[in-house]
């Protein structure tokens, strides 16, 4: 049988290396990069790093409006879906590409799979939010990362087809952070373990309210420690438009960086003192690392790590940073809320059960 995988952005390149490494032993699979991130810092140099299999169509559908965005994907992969015929569609997650590759699929009743499907923040302001809802609502199986989607998805009347696999991102990291320790070295970054905060920061309801921006860029600035900062580049552009980019630049205790790669990344995270994030991947890489997260949001998805108390939503406007911080004591660590480590091998096989 022949499948067909979308991807496009920067955390379904890390998600799709451990699911394709297994699905490629059964099925034959067609890789589709969107080209929604096309840097080498978000594209390519993740298909290196990870191994990733060459794509066998490549879109560089490249940065637009959302509607435009998703629009010019929908109509080039209804063309590959037509000349493929494939038997079923892979997406990840909830970006553009996920929705785009969903909904192509959907009006050729070809039957699509949605890995980390279920997630819900209830804040329709995000573009996320709604690229989640939809694919959810289309596809024919949907693999859930924890309890909490499942029971998410049975609140919108989505039971039969939920199969609860674990987090294929918690896959990635056992399988890369052995590899990350040995190639990297924090001190490539003048740090020592311990002697900084990782942030990262790209979500659109921070980077594009110039004053809430402001006042996360005032809070890392007034923090007595080292702060890493691997800009995304719809950051750094905006942050530049605002002339903020160069006070950071001159600010001495932040160093910011291009953003790195995936093994550096797990390096980053494994060697902080805490994180400081509004990615949602970063949020569950920092339990996995056991290290604090304070996420610049009001809300998570992965609300598991904020029950744990592992996890701490901040506010920019009325709560300071700082003070949080240091606030901040830890909790006791439960070892299995994202899966087991084998969540691609259960998607694969829920796949596989599909066609019986
Ligand atoms: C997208 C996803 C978001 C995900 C994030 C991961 C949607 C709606 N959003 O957000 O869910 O968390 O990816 O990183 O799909 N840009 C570059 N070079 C690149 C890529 C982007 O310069 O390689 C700049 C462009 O100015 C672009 C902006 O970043 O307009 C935003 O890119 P886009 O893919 O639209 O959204 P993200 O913010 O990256
Ligand atoms: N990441 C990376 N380099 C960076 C920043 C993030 O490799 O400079 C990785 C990070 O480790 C995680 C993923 O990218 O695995 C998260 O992607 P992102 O924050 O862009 O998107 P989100 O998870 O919020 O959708």
């Amino acid at each position: 049988r022949k499948i067909i995988t979308v991807v496009g952005a920067r955390p379904q390149f890390i998600k799709v290396a451990p699911v394709s490494r297994i699905l490629r032993k059964t099925y034959q699979e067609i890789l589709v990069n969107t080209g929604q991130h096309y840097d080498f810092n978000m594209s390519g140099v993740f298909f290196d790093e990870l191994q990733i299999p060459r794509p066998d169509y490549n879109l560089e559908v490249g940065s637009h409006s959302h509607g435009k965005q998703t629009g010019i994907m929908l109509g080039l992969i209804e063309e590959i879906l037509l000349k493929e015929k494939p038997d079923g569609v892979i997406v990840y997650g909830d970006t553009n590409s996920t929705l785009a590759g969903a909904l192509a699929a959907s009006k050729l009743h070809i039957p699509i799979f949605h890995v980390e499907a279920g997630l819900r923040s209830y804040n329709k302001q995000m573009p996320e939010e709604i690229n989640r809802i939809m694919t959810d609502h289309l596809s024919s199986l949907l693999f859930a990362p924890t309890e909490r989607a499942v029971h998410n998805l049975a609140l919108e009347n989505i039971v039969d087809s939920v199969r609860l696999s674990g987090d294929v991102m918690y896959d990635a990291v056992r399988y890369n952070y052995m590899i990350a320790r040995d190639r990297f070295e924090i001190s490539k970054f003048g740090q020592s373990k311990g002697s900084y905060y990782l942030c990262t920061i790209h979500r659109a309801e921070n980077t594009d309210q110039p004053a809430r921006l402001k006042a996360i860029v005032d809070s890392l600035m007034s923090l007595n420690m080292s702060v890493i900062l691997p800009l995304h580049p719809r950051t750094h552009k905006i942050l530049k438009d605002l002339e903020l980019l160069e006070k950071i630049i001159r600010h001495k205790k932040i160093q910011l960086i291009e953003p790195v790669s995936y093994l550096e990344m797990l390096m980053l995270e494994m060697e902080s003192k805490g994180i400081i994030t509004d990615s949602g991947g970063v949020q569950k890489e920092a339990y996995f690392a056991k290290v604090p997260c304070f996420t610049l949001r009001e809300e998570t998805e992965w609300v598991e790590t904020v029950n744990t108390g592992w996890n701490t939503l901040v506010n920019p406007f009325d709560m300071d940073l700082s003070t949080t911080i240091c606030q901040k004591k830890m909790s006791n660590y439960i070892d299995d809320l994202y899966g087991d480590g084998n969540a691609s091998q259960k998607i694969v096989d829920g796949i596989k059960s599909f066609y019986i």
